[in-house]
């Protein structure tokens, strides 16, 4: 493999986001210090949605303003319309994602709004983010199955990362949201989209509900894929989502791939303390 992997933890937010009962505030705060020691480089930290619609995210700005930063280290948080993207600025985020899917009743379910309104939306976030240099990142929801429409098509997932691309996203990552993507249908996957896209902007989101996500990296690796999300602890889910499982567990990558072939510069006993503490406050 001649290009290291890069991960990007998601834990605090996707790992997070679908527990029902509600997890302190300073326990996350601890979590993601816990993580920012590990040697990772990217943390997703919480999301600026509605309360009403996710309400484990709810304080996502006391989070950001009680954290250690380290220098180095990127603090991210989602950021669905103009109105999470003005609190993510408030609360001093490294970056921001914007989050649409290939699906239109997932959409739907997920932001109350059709793909091409979701991308209307993001239009707002774009031009601030610019002006303020705050790096966009995107996500592509239901890139291989939808748990309400069933399969999706490579051209469906290629047609929105590319136009979150041209809006201005650096990267999107490709989320097989419910878990069902084998080392055959991300292939197929991969095929289209790096055939029109350039693959160093692509990045790998598998929850892992098969028991696919590791082979599914390397798939992506073949491709020339080389970020993959994952969460501490393999957890994760979304709420609009049902039958999802967890994401890529953090340290199963590592473990699968060896240390010395990631970018960051991984403590791999931090990585199995910072998994038993997020095991112990969930
Ligand atoms: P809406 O109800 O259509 O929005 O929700 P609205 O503009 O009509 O506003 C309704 C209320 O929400 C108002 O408050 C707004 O102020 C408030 P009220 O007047 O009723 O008191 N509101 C907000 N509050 C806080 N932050 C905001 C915000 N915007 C409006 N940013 C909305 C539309 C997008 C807000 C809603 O649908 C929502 O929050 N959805 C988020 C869903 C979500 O977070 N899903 C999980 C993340 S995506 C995921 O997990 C997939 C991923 O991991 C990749 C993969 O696995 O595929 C990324
Ligand atoms: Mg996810």
């Amino acid at each position: 493999m001649d290009k290291k992997i890069s991960i990007f933890e998601v834990g605090p937010r996707d790992g997070l986001q679908n527990i029902k009962n509600e997890i302190p505030i300073n326990r996350k705060i601890e979590l993601i210090d816990i993580l920012t020691d590990t040697g990772l480089k990217k943390i997703e930290c919480g999301s600026f949605v509605s309360a009403k619609w996710v309400p484990q995210m709810k304080g996502t700005n006391q989070i950001f303003q009680e954290i250690t930063r380290k220098e180095g280290v990127k603090y991210t948080a989602l950021t669905p319309n103009l109105q999470g993207f003005e609190s993510a600025l408030d609360a001093q985020v490294d970056e921001v994602a914007v989050f649409a899917a290939a699906s239109e009743t997932f959409s739907q379910k997920n932001v109350n709004c059709s793909i091409e309104e979701s991308l209307e939306r993001f239009q707002g976030i774009f031009k601030k983010a610019k002006q303020k240099k705050i790096p966009v990142r995107g996500y592509v929801s239901c890139v291989v199955e939808c748990p309400y429409e069933g399969k999706v098509s490579p051209e469906n997932v290629l047609r929105v990362a590319s136009n979150l691309l041209d809006m201005g996203c650096y990267e999107v990552s490709l989320g097989d949201t419910i878990g069902q993507g084998t080392p055959k249908t991300i292939e197929d996957l991969l095929k289209v989209l790096c055939s029109e896209l350039n693959q160093e902007k692509l990045a790998g989101h598998f929850h892992d509900t098969s028991d696919t996500a590791i082979k599914n990296v390397e798939v992506g690796l073949k491709h020339g894929v080389s970020t993959f999300d994952s969460a501490i602890g393999g957890l994760g889910g979304c709420p609009y989502a049902p039958g999802a499982k967890g994401n890529l567990n953090t340290h199963s990558l590592i473990r699968a791939f060896g240390i010395n072939s990631f970018s960051e510069n991984i403590d791999i006993d931090k990585i199995k303390f910072a998994e038993k503490y997020i095991n112990k406050i969930i």
